[in-house]
């Protein structure tokens, strides 16, 4: 059967010329925010063939970092690769040398026979004092935060090694500097999930270990002011079929919903588990924010009833998806039991939820994701939606593109520093017809209205995953 395509041309986001560059914005349509004072990052998977090879996966590109910089002169962009041992080796092989996510390869390595080498495509966020750019697993890479030269590897001083379980997803406390992370050992023995606490200086704080059921494939977590929370649903990895010769790391996983999900519940002081609550059989690739409340924890995801990954054939994507939806999960830990689950009424498959950054860990209405028109017909798709839902309200408020546009990159929120309320979500777009690229910018409180800014770009770039923002310190020249 011939499916309809309602993503035309989208391809062609896949099989770009990507240089290295940075210059100003010119092309400006609309007006920039004033109180906008800092830097934007975004990362994700950007090189997609290499020696005429190429990558059939969307985790499997060598990873990118875009930077837009807003300052009084106006917006710098500026995006470079992540020049990491994958990206560096085979551009000096012209070929792909390493075993992928998605994408095997004659002859392919992997990382001390175990692990896949990092692309580094996933994630980038300021911490310590400095940039840093996270792959799906392994460490993350150092970047200077205004060229985005890559510096090298970033083990913490040693404290752990390329192949310590460590996810894309770590998460800064803003309050204190903090920046936890966790990762999944995929033993098939004792499997566990790995808990980490630095301290603002850098310094491992702790590594603890919670036992799981099964070796299963988490993506993110959160973080409230007294717990970690990982959602472990059963999407498990037979290492053994890993290690065997053409298959990847997706050929690897099996979705065993009746094994059932559960909300793992940590203490953040130490990392000791405290909850296993069982959560039903669904899966979950995002966490939209968790925070404490009379007596409960309260944990918003992003809920689709089974894994997203085999939907990311390149560039084909999203052929067959299920439908997703906001999950609030209210959680008696002592009773290890849920005490109430709530579901907003937008349905379209939809990812990348952000939230106002001053509100993580707290109490809080308001959050932004992407979200895919044509979720209900089968055949090729992307983002092509900016939605922003509150739980106080049963009406998502929706910015559709044009059609042959397609939307990219976490709508992070970045706050009017004058205002507990305000600000701005941006994100990317790509017209696949004109091979255009350019970032919008919406106010965040009113995204129907469309775009306040578009800022059009000299040539487009990839349409990538998450993003970050810094702000200036006030005061700042
Ligand atoms: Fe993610």
């Amino acid at each position: 059967m011939t499916q309809t395509d309602h993503a035309p041309l989208l391809e062609n986001a896949f099989a770009l010329d990507l240089r290295e560059d940075s210059y100003a914005i010119e092309e400006v349509a609309g007006e920039v925010p004033a109180y906008l004072r800092g830097t934007y990052y975004l990362n994700g998977p950007a090189l997609f063939s290499r020696g005429g090879q190429k990558y059939r996966h969307w985790l499997d590109g060598d990873g990118m970092v875009c930077a837009l910089r807003f300052d009084d002169g106006g917006v710098t962009f500026t995006n470079r690769f992540v020049h990491s041992t994958k990206f560096t080796d085979e551009q000096a092989a012209g070929r792909p040398l390493y075993r992928a996510f998605g994408t095997a390869f004659e002859d392919d390595r992997l990382l001390r026979g175990v692990a896949l080498q990092s692309p580094v495509n996933v994630s980038v966020y300021p911490a310590f004092g400095t940039l840093l750019a996270f792959g799906e697993q392994g460490l993350p890479w150092e970047l200077d935060p205004v060229t985005l030269e890559t510096r090298r590897e970033y083990s913490f001083g040693d404290r752990l090694n390329p192949i310590s379980p460590f996810s894309a997803h770590a998460n800064v406390d803003l309050d204190t500097g903090e920046l936890y992370n966790f990762g999944i050992s995929f033993s098939a023995r004792r499997p566990c999930v790995q808990i980490y606490r630095f301290s603002p200086a850098g310094e491992l704080v702790y590594r603890s270990r919670v036992a799981i059921e099964a070796p299963c494939s988490v993506h993110d977590f959160g973080l409230s002011a007294t717990y970690v929370t990982v959602y472990v649903a059963p999407y498990v990895l037979r290492m053994e079929q890993l290690m065997e010769r053409g298959a990847t790391l997706m050929d690897s996983l099996d979705w065993q919903p009746q094994q059932g999900s559960r909300m793992v519940v940590a203490r953040r002081l130490d990392g000791a588990q405290v909850a296993q609550v069982p959560i039903g059989n669904a899966y979950s690739l995002h966490q939209i924010n968790c925070f404490e409340e009379g007596g409960h924890l309260v944990a918003d995801v992003i809920e689709l009833d089974r894994p997203v990954y085999d939907q990311y054939d390149v560039p084909q994507l999203f052929t067959d998806v299920r439908r997703a939806q906001a999950v609030r999960y209210v959680l008696d830990l002592e009773a290890e039991r849920v005490v109430e689950r709530r579901t907003l009424p937008y349905r379209a498959m939809c990812d990348f939820p952000a939230i106002d950054p001053r509100l993580a860990a707290r109490h809080y209405d308001d959050f932004w994701v992407l979200g895919i028109s044509a979720s209900e017909h089968a055949g090729r798709k992307f983002f092509d939606q900016l939605v922003h839902q509150r739980w106080s309200s049963e009406e998502a408020a929706i910015w559709q593109a044009p059609a042959g546009h397609y939307l990219g990159g976490e709508p992070i929120f970045m706050a009017d520093p004058a205002d507990d309320r305000r600000g701005t979500v941006i994100c990317q777009q790509f017209d696949a017809e004109r091979q255009r690229g350019a970032f919008l910018l919406f106010d965040a409180h009113d995204v129907a209205r469309g775009p306040v800014a578009e800022l059009a770009l000299r040539r487009p770039v990839h349409l990538a995953f998450h993003a970050s923002f810094q702000p200036e310190p006030a005061g700042a020249a």
